[in-house]
Parts: structure tokens; C-alpha cells; sequence
């Protein structure tokens, strides 16, 4: 059984960086057996996905969607299957179609089941005339096609939940660190490969964005323990933030981050040739207020950077 509902869980996209990590989290938490992970490819090989059941899944086939909540008795979704902004800015039409058909597809999918769904949105949805420390609540203009989906996005969630009564929750992730899992289509995947070319023997990285570029961070740990305790709130502590919280973990430059690198492994050389990604982070906000998650769900953060830099040395070594 599992939370209210009863039944099992189903998380679409679950090969991402999220994914790798998030359905390891829900078996170790409700049974192995209890959780399916899908996504498009084929064939998984990561650990933590092998040791459960696994379904190859299009979001954008929705009979089979259907289907597959029929015959696996599920009662939760998380959908991780998306297009990330690098990807999406080279490739709209794609990103405009898995990011928002795929999720109006999820959407259905929790209207006819009567389903609890988990949809993140991204920092992605705020744009230039943000203010640097972005409100809750506060005009959503993004620049990047990625970003326009994930607005799209929450305003369905919005309306299959005022409409239909659909149970939709998300969060606006800031960018992600983990090293579970390599990343790529992303803004902020810098902030991972880093640590890959940091301990690789050439110790030399080529960051992508400039120096002083300023982002909302969060390590996975922190990311997945919000996901989960957003989807376990009572449903009438959610206010209208319902399907975009504001979730806030740390800042920093990648100066800061190659500084605190460095303390830990002196002879790393880290050099600033930004390409078309520093558009679209020069676009987002430097830090998020996330007052409205902290109030309605009592989130609150845990890692800082010391921690983290700890954290993905350790474990990548
Ligand atoms: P990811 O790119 O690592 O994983 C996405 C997964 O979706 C991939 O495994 C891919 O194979 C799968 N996929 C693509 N098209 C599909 C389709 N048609 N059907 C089924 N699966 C498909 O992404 P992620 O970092 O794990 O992100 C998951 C979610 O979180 C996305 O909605 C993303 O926008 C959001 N998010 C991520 C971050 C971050 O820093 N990682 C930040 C903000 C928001
Ligand atoms: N981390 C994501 C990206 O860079 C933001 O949603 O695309």
C-alpha cells in the first residue's frame, strides 16, 4: 500500500539525473516491487534502477499509458521525462512536444485514474525582469523555449486541479547537483561535470559559463527529500503555489565552486570560455525565496557547499 491512495508508483523519465536517484529513494522507502521505472531508452543499467521493476515508456504514447496504469495498479506519477533547456533551445518543436504533450498526457492519465502526480518545474520559468532573488509570486516571462514549457506547464497543473480535481504538485528546481548519474542538456550541468573533470588525471575543466555567473544550486539529497515531502503533504496545506513552490538550497559563482574544488584538489585549473548557455543563465535568477514552501510544507534546506563539494569528492572517487 502505499501513502492514501494505495496502489504503486510510476515514474516516467526515471533514467534522467533525477530518476537514477529518486526511484532508489521511493523502493528503499516503499518496496521495490512497488515502484516501476520507465523511460524512452531502452535498456537500463544503472544499479539503482536494475533492482526493481523497469517498462520502456513514450510519454507521448498515451494508450500505453493508460494501459500500463490499468494493468500495474498505479496511483502515483512521478514524471521526470523531459527536455532540458540546452537541448530545448536546439531543438523547440521537440521540447515544446515531450515537455508539454507528454505532461498533458500524465495529466489525463490522472484524471481518468483519479492519480496524485508530481511535475517539477524549473527556475527556468523566471526570466529578465525577475528581481535577483526570485518571489514566488512574480510576472513569468523566460526567455529560453525550456522555460516556456515549464510555465505552460504550471498553468495546466493549475487548471486539471481547479477543473478536474486532479492532485498535481510540483517544484521549481533550482539546478542539480548528484553523482549518481552523468548529465547532459542542461545549464547547470556544469556544476557536475566538473567534479568529473576535477578528479579526472588531466584535473583541468572548461566551464561553460563565466566565472561570476551566479545560480540557485541544490544537492540531490536535498532536491529528492523535498520532492517526497511535498507529495506526503496533506493536500489542504498546499496553497496556489500548488504545482510551482519556490524551493531555495544554496548560491554560488563557479569561482566558488572551483575555489572550494581546490582546496581538496590543489593542482585542478578550471578555464572560463562561456558558450550559449551563459543566454540562458545570464536570463534566470541568482537566488529563489522560497518563504511560501517553508510555510505550507515546512521545507527547509540542508547542504551547503563545503558539504557538497565533501559529498560528490568523496563519492566520485
Ligand atoms: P534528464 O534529462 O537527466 O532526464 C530526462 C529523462 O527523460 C531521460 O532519461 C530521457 O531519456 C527521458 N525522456 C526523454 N523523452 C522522453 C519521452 N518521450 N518519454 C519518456 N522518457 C523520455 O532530466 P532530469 O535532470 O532528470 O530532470 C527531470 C525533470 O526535472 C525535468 O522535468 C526537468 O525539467 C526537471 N528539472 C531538472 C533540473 C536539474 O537540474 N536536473 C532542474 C530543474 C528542473
Ligand atoms: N537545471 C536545468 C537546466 O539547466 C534547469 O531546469 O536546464
Amino acid at each position: 500500500m502505499i501513502g492514501r491512495e494505495g496502489g504503486r508508483i510510476l515514474v516516467t523519465g526515471a533514467l534522467g539525473q533525477i530518476g537514477t536517484d529518486l526511484v532508489q529513494s521511493l523502493r528503499d522507502i516503499y518496496g521495490s516491487d512497488m515502484v516501476i521505472a520507465s523511460d524512452i531508452r531502452e535498456k537500463p543499467n544503472h544499479p539503482c534502477i536494475l533492482n526493481g521493476p523497469y517498462i520502456n515508456l513514450d510519454v507521448l504514447d498515451k494508450d500505453r499509458i493508460f494501459q500500463i496504469i490499468n494493468d500495474q495498479n498505479i496511483k502515483i506519477i512521478y514524471h521526470l521525462a523531459a527536455i532540458l533547456s540546452a537541448r530545448g533551445e536546439e531543438n523547440p518543436e521537440l521540447c515544446e512536444l515531450i515537455n508539454v504533450e507528454g505532461t498533458r498526457n500524465i495529466f489525463d492519465a490522472g484524471r481518468e485514474f483519479g492519480l496524485r502526480i508530481f511535475t517539477p518545474s524549473s527556475i527556468a520559468v523566471f526570466g529578465p525582469d525577475t528581481p535577483k532573488k526570485a518571489p514566488q509570486v512574480t510576472p513569468l516571462n523566460p526567455t529560453t523555449k525550456y522555460g516556456m514549457t515549464k510555465v505552460e506547464c504550471e498553468i495546466l497543473g493549475m487548471m486539471y486541479y481547479q477543473k478536474y480535481g486532479v492532485d498535481i504538485r510540483g517544484i521549481r528546481y533550482p539546478g542539480l547537483i548528484s553523482w549518481k548519474s552523468p548529465v547532459s542538456g542542461g545549464t547547470t550541468d556544469y556544476a557536475v561535470d566538473i567534479f568529473h573533470a576535477a578528479l579526472s588525471d588531466e584535473s583541468k575543466y572548461d566551464c561553460f559559463l563565466n566565472g561570476d555567473t551566479r545560480l540557485p544550486m541544490m544537492y540531490m539529497d536535498d532536491a529528492i527529500r523535498a520532492t517526497i515531502s511535498l507529495m506526503d503533504a496533506p493536500i489542504d496545506s498546499l496553497s496556489s503555489a500548488r504545482c510551482g513552490y519556490n524551493i531555495s538550497g544554496l548560491s554560488f559563482t563557479p569561482k566558488e565552486l572551483v575555489s572550494e574544488i581546490k582546496k581538496r584538489l590543489p593542482d585542478f585549473v578550471c578555464n572560463y570560455k562561456p558558450d550559449i548557455r551563459q543566454n540562458y543563465a545570464d536570463s534566470w535568477p541568482d537566488s529563489i525565496d522560497d518563504q511560501v514552501s517553508r510555510n505550507d510544507w515546512n521545507w527547509q534546506s540542508r547542504f551547503g557547499l563545503e558539504t557538497i563539494v565533501d559529498e560528490m569528492i568523496s563519492n566520485l572517487k
